[in-house]
């Protein structure tokens, strides 16, 4: 395996996805070197505190506490703190040196996306998150490229694990909301401010993103129509299933045309019934679906883990791997 040139990757932020990221990229380095054209060498991870336990056994010495100077000597960085800042600071530094950037922040992106992909593209490099949405499913790239040349309609789905995840038990089960939302919080579906999943603000973020990669716009997230779950009782579930119904939390992004012509989108988020013979019923537990709807495709439907450390880390791998390419290809 001599002879590769190394690519600098600076990470930010050990949690979940953070611990996994690291692993793949320490455990499959051979194969992934032999797959780009380079060595993928883990220049550092930034914490806030080295002692912290961690989900993966990691080599003390690549934790360091200065995450500013650690993203002046990578050549990719690998955002996985979440939150607003001092993340967009980082990664804004990152860009400005030139640096190419991976995140799953759908925060920061569902916030500051075009600042960020602005500042990309002014010095050519790249501002990835396919990590943001939909954890493993690959769902942005298809948007952007697969479908590039098609005319999307609508995009909907389930994009939030963990109240899908609540929802099913509660479904299935009869589990209470406070018991099926400690096991996703367990199995590290939950945001570290429940809040977030649960009041739909999470959701939001993700159609967010969607729809401004869908219809080609800038759409606010605070614009966003949001209904979480905390509402919904066990008698509700129960009333629906009685009917033929499940509940499940929607994200719906779609383009309106007013009757002048004029182009608008809707992008809302909220508790629906759901036929349980409709595809959406059939995903279960932390599982994500977002179908979508173009003029000359059809209808897609993208199924998979919408969220979890290793299923996250997966889509976080994908865009490193796309990033390093470009270094490869650029000489
Ligand atoms: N809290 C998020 C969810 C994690 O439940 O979907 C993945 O974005």
């Amino acid at each position: 395996m001599n002879g590769y040139r190394d690519l600098r990757i600076g990470l930010l932020g050990c949690g979940s996805v953070g611990a996994q990221v690291a692993r793949l990229i320490l455990e499959h380095g051979d194969e992934l070197a032999a797959r780009i054209g380079a060595r993928l060498t883990l220049a550092g991870i930034a914490v806030r505190n080295v002692d912290a336990p961690r989900d993966v056994e990691l080599p003390r010495e690549l934790f360091t506490t200065d995450a500013e100077r650690l993203v002046q000597g990578s050549d990719i960085v690998i955002e996985l703190m979440g939150g607003i800042e001092p993340a967009r600071t980082l990664i804004t530094q990152a860009l400005q040196g030139g640096a190419d950037v991976v995140t799953a922040n759908k925060a920061l992106i569902a916030a500051h996306g075009p600042e960020l992909s602005e500042a990309a593209e002014q010095v050519g490099a790249q501002l990835s998150y396919e990590a943001a949405v939909a954890a493993a499913i690959p769902i942005l790239r298809p948007l952007r490229e697969s479908l590039a040349g098609d005319h999307i309609t609508r995009v909907l789905g389930i994009v939030n694990g963990s109240t899908n995840y609540i929802l099913d038990r509660m479904d299935r089960f009869g589990d209470s909301a406070e018991d099926a939302s400690r096991v996703a919080s367990e199995l590290g579906f939950l945001e570290a401010d429940p809040t977030l999943d649960v009041e739909g603000y999470d959701a939001a973020q993700k159609a967010t993103i969607l729809a401004s990669i869908a219809f080609h716009t800038e759409v606010p997230v605070d614009a966003v129509h949001r209904e979480g779950i905390t509402q919904i009782t066990a008698e509700q579930i129960e009333a629906a299933k009685s009917a033929g119904y499940v509940i499940k939390l929607l994200a719906i992004a779609e383009r309106l045309q007013a009757a002048d012509g004029t182009d608008g989108v809707s992008a809302r988020v909220y508790p629906a019934l759901i036929r349980r013979d409709h595809p959406l019923a059939a995903v279960h537990e932390g599982k994500n679906a977002v179908f979508v709807e173009a003029e000359a495709a059809g209808e897609l439907m993208f199924y998979g883990a919408g969220a979890g450390g290793a299923e996250t880390a997966s889509a976080v791998l994908g865009d490193l791997v796309s990033a390093a390419r470009r270094h490869v290809v650029g000489g």
